[in-house]
């Protein structure tokens, strides 16, 4: 007990000369006045600057993919009662893509244990898609391919998020939340067909 305490006796000493001893090396004598150094360590100072580089290009990366890639953080748009999808006036009873302008549609799809409706959607390249999404059940998720939606769809909640389809082709959607026994089954496509496709076909 005793030798701890002239220990800690001892230890305060030292630190108290040590601080005097700074004291004094901040004014040497001639009165002249010199900013107290801070002493970083060798290998402290590398890791604060790979820190620094690290922070820096996070920062720029999230950058770059929220404002010139287009990934965005898809929030809560709006909130709707899971029981009352199949109700008059509700978006998600007749689901499926609704033009607004030409180039321009909207496109809700409801999510259930095990299929999207609807599961197959036709635009023409160069159309702008906002995607509305719910659950009617459980969590399920959507992720189109080669675009930037990618999103949970949740009971209760509508998610959205908006892309453009310039190149034609098929872009394949799936659930990407477990949901059950036969999540792997589904899953659902888009078809961007070329400009004037349709009445290619009609001629
Ligand atoms: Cu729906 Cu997994």
């Amino acid at each position: 007990m005793t030798e701890h305490h002239d220990e800690a006796q001892a230890e305060s000493a030292r630190a108290d000369e040590a601080q005097a001893g700074e004291v004094a090396g901040a004014e040497p004598h001639g009165g002249e006045v010199v900013a107290p150094t801070i002493h970083v360590d060798r290998y402290e100072g590398i890791w604060m600057r790979v820190i620094a580089v690290m922070l820096a290009i996070f920062l720029i990366t999230v950058t770059i993919s929220g404002f010139a890639v287009g990934f965005q953080v898809p929030g809560v748009y709006q909130r709707i009662d899971p029981t009352k999808l199949y109700e008059a006036g509700s978006p998600f009873a007749e689901p499926g893509l609704r033009e607004l302008a030409p180039g321009k549609y909207e496109a809700y799809i409801r999510a259930q244990i095990w299929q999207f409706t609807p599961n197959e959607i036709r635009i023409p390249a160069g159309s702008t898609v906002t995607f509305y999404v719910t659950s009617q059940d459980v969590q399920h998720g959507i992720k189109i391919a080669e675009t930037n939606i990618n999103m949970m769809a949740l009971p209760g909640q509508i998610s959205r998020l908006t892309t453009r389809f310039d190149k034609p082709g098929t872009y394949n959607f799936v659930c990407h939340e477990y949901c059950g026994q036969l999540h792997h089954t589904m899953y659902g496509r888009i078809i961007v067909e070329e400009p004037g496709a349709e009445q290619a076909q009609v001629q």
